[in-house]
């Protein structure tokens, strides 16, 4: 059995929150009675799982210095970047000569601020000993139709289909390599299309149903539903 690596975290939180359509970017919306930031960066450092968490911020934000987890001994700040993977690889920049190449780094959109404990420590121990890596996923319960205009072509086995959520995990060199391969591809949504892209093949591991990305104004309700029921 290999030795067991250090876990860090990256948070990217440079969106915009376009799809939200509120006055502020949605992670410095208030949800039960913090920024949707503050409750994903509090959840991720409570866990102990990491040695430090990397949070990529936009240059011209005026909330991040506001709050005082931004200056949390634990917490580190690194330059945003135009899109999602552009913040990710910036994030992980700030913590060269900190991460070994082969620690464990977990990637964590500061949008999903119900991630628990639980799934943190599911994900790290069912991959720990992994040449790879592998992401938080969740299976559909919809039946999914491909759809050209507004007509369906096709119906989709679900069986293989799984919805990519996060934190996504993999080793520090291998995913630095991979974004700063794939820089500037639109097909890159998430650290694991990066490495698929490379011929990489990760791991899902089942994830909670409540890690819910906050994108839509309805989801902000949803997300304080769900904080109530973990309490
Ligand atoms: N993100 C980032 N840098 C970017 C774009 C997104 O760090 N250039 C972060 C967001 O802050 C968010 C996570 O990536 O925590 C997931 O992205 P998404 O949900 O798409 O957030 P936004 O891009 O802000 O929202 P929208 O797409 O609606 O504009
Ligand atoms: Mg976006």
């Amino acid at each position: 059995m290999t030795k067991t690596r250090q876990c860090w975290a990256v948070v990217p939180a440079a969106g915009v929150g376009k799809r939200m359509q509120a006055d502020r970017p949605k992670q410095y919306l208030p949800l039960a009675g913090k920024t949707v930031i503050e409750h994903t960066l509090l959840r991720l450092l409570g866990s102990q799982a990491f040695q430090a968490v990397a949070v990529a911020i936009s240059l011209e934000d005026p909330y991040w210095p506001e709050l005082a987890i931004a200056s949390h001994p634990s917490v580190i700040t690194a330059p945003g970047g135009k899109e999602r993977a552009d913040s990710v690889l910036s994030a992980l920049k700030a913590l060269e000569g900190k991460a070994d190449e082969r620690d464990w780094v977990l990637v964590h959109d500061a949008a999903r601020p119900c991630i628990t404990a639980d799934d943190i420590q599911h994900l790290i121990q069912t991959l720990e000993q992994d040449a790879v890596g592998g992401i938080l996923a969740l299976s559909s319960h919809d039946t999914l139709k491909h759809v050209e205009g507004n007509t369906i072509t096709a119906s989709v086995n679900r069986q293989h289909i799984w919805r990519a959520l996060t934190p996504q995990m993999f080793r520090y060199g291998m995913l630095r390599a991979a974004l700063q391969q794939t820089e500037g591809n639109p097909a890159i949504t998430d650290e694991a299309s990066a490495l698929e892209l490379l011929g990489w093949q990760p791991k899902i591991v089942e994830g909670r149903p409540d890690n819910i990305k906050i994108t839509r104004p309805e989801d902000l309700a949803l997300a304080q539903f769900y904080m109530e029921q973990q309490a």
